[in-house]
């Protein structure tokens, strides 16, 4: 089973926009409780059903790091590859192989226009959807990829992510001179710095 369905910092449930004033984060249940509740409805009907299973959840390079313009999301994550490491020991009781796969910038919808311009999106930098399809299916059905395996792709390759002392992912540079990186990380944080603006106590004068 590959459980896929996940929000970025959407206009609806938002850090720093904070547009959910009396509940919680509809992000993290999307991006967090959904997942790990359909990961544990999988083991019930695999145990009742008396056969193996395989998951696969899809988590991000966001989940081993992390990103100024989008907190929620990459500790939406982050709880996720905890949760996938927490079941490694899990399968010789449940059956059920849980994995992850954390995927660096992939060229879909989720990467609307003002979210391409905001995070100087593009497609020529980023994977393509059957990238991450096919590293998925390997997670499923290879044995080498054990219960609990944190998977990283990213467009400088693949790799196992440790449980420990995670290495920074290998990276070319992006190529930008120092203008385009400036103007890069005013695109990233304008929206930030306008909403906060609007916080700030108002002048006196
Ligand atoms: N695009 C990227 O750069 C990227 C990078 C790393 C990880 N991811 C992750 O990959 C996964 C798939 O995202 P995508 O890039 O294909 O984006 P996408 O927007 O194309 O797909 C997300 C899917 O989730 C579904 N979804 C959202 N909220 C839902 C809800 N409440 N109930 C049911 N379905 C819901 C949407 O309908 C959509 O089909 C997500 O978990 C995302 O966080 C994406």
């Amino acid at each position: 089973m590959r459980i896929c369905a996940g929000v970025f910092e959407p206009t609806f449930s938002n850090f720093w926009q904070d547009p959910e004033q009396d509940k919680g984060y509809a992000q993290v249940d999307i991006n967090v409780s959904h997942p790990i509740k359909l990961t544990r409805l999988a083991i019930k009907k695999s145990l009742q059903r008396g056969k193996r299973a395989s998951v696969c959840i899809i988590a991000s390079i966001g989940g081993l790091g992390g990103s100024i313009a989008a907190p929620l999301y990459c500790a939406t994550k982050h709880a996720i590859i905890g949760f996938v490491k927490s079941m490694t020991a899990s399968e010789s009781f449940t059956g059920v192989k849980v994995t992850t796969i954390c995927p660096g910038l992939v060229h879909t919808p989720l990467f609307t226009n003002d979210k391409k311009e905001q995070y100087s999106f593009h497609e020529n930098k980023a994977l393509k959807p059957d990238d991450v399809a096919r590293g998925m299916l390997d997670l499923i059905q290879k044995k080498q990829y054990g219960c609990g395996t944190v998977f990283e792709i990213s467009m400088a390759g693949t790799r196992v992510i440790p449980e420990w002392n995670i290495a920074p992912p290998s990276a070319e540079g992006t190529g930008q001179n120092e203008a385009e990186m400036a103007a890069g990380l005013k695109a990233l944080l304008g929206p930030i710095q306008e909403k906060l603006r609007g916080e700030m106590k108002k002048s006196k004068l």
